[in-house]
């Protein structure tokens, strides 16, 4: 593939795709995906301007950007959280759009796993029941429910803290909890958006080596970062300026499988 990585990845791989089978089905697709916030009379803010993304099954993507150029929309779209003002988002080849509210919210719940920036944690459920809650809401039984909350507590390095409630943690602890509750279910997605932003450098880079764990066992992670050095470990980079994917990168030097997780 002579164009990896020279900026034209969406390109290249849509040839491929049509030339070979070596590729399987792409998990994410966006295709020509606009949005615009702002109603009748508001100004219109164009937070996504034609966006074509592709995001491979097993993937780490990591995407970059400065403040207010679209990342968060574009994770939103992704995950079917805000739906697109035209273009199409696929997962699995089934397009989100063409789903109603209540099949959306079974796929998200389902197949995607959602770090939002602003955590989102419920202030009166502890930690063990903040990310036992999408298996609750799924209909598993409390107490299987509740020892894989534990589980994923424990992956975050939070197993001391279960039965804290988001305002007696830290930002740095109740960040780690919304990426417990994001992982708990073993989704096939994982899109987390600045999932290290309220961490020290030790807990981020576990964190990391957490999402580059879920990725080489077969999960798809797409991660929105400001930081380079977390960017570096994903397999591959967008870059995004004013609502649009200006740069695509593959990254050549991913960490190699983790082992065991710092404590
Ligand atoms: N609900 C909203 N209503 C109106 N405008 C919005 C809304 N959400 C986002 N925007 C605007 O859309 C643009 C993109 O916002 P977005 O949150 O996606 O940026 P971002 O790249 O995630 O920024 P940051 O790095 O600061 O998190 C910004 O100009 C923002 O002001
Ligand atoms: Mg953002």
């Amino acid at each position: 593939m002579a164009a990896w990585g020279q900026g034209n990845y969406y390109e290249a791989l849509r040839a491929c795709r049509a030339t070979t089978t070596e590729y399987a089905m792409a998990i994410l697709e966006a295709i020509q995906v606009w949005k615009e916030y702002g109603g009748s009379g508001a100004v219109q803010v164009p937070a996504l301007r034609g966006v074509d993304a592709l995001v491979e099954t097993g993937e780490f993507l990591a995407i970059m950007g400065p403040s207010g150029c679209g990342k968060s929309t574009l994770l939103h779209v992704l995950g079917g959280i805000d739906q697109p003002t035209s273009g199409r988002v696929l997962l699995d080849g089934q397009e989100l759009g063409s789903l109603n509210d209540t099949q959306r919210s079974i796929v998200r719940r389902r197949r995607l796993g959602f770090v939002f920036q602003k955590m989102n944690l419920l202030p009166t459920l502890s930690a063990l029941e903040n990310v036992a809650l999408p298996l609750r809401i799924d209909g598993v039984a409390r107490k299987t429910a509740q020892n894989q909350a534990h589980e994923a507590l424990d992956r975050v390095g939070l197993a001391k803290r279960l039965a804290h409630f988001p305002h007696e943690m830290s930002g740095g602890e109740q960040q780690r909890v919304a990426i417990a509750r994001a992982l708990v279910a073993r989704p096939a997605v994982v899109l987390a958006d600045e999932p290290t932003g309220a961490l020290d450098s030790a807990n981020g880079q576990s964190i990391l080596l957490l999402l580059r764990e879920c990725a080489n066992q077969g999960q798809t992670v797409v991660m929105v970062t400001h930081d380079m050095l977390m960017a570096r470990q994903a397999d591959r980079l967008l870059v995004m300026h004013d609502g649009q994917i200006t740069k695509t990168t593959a990254l050549l030097d991913p960490l190699p499988t983790p082992t065991s997780l710092p404590r």
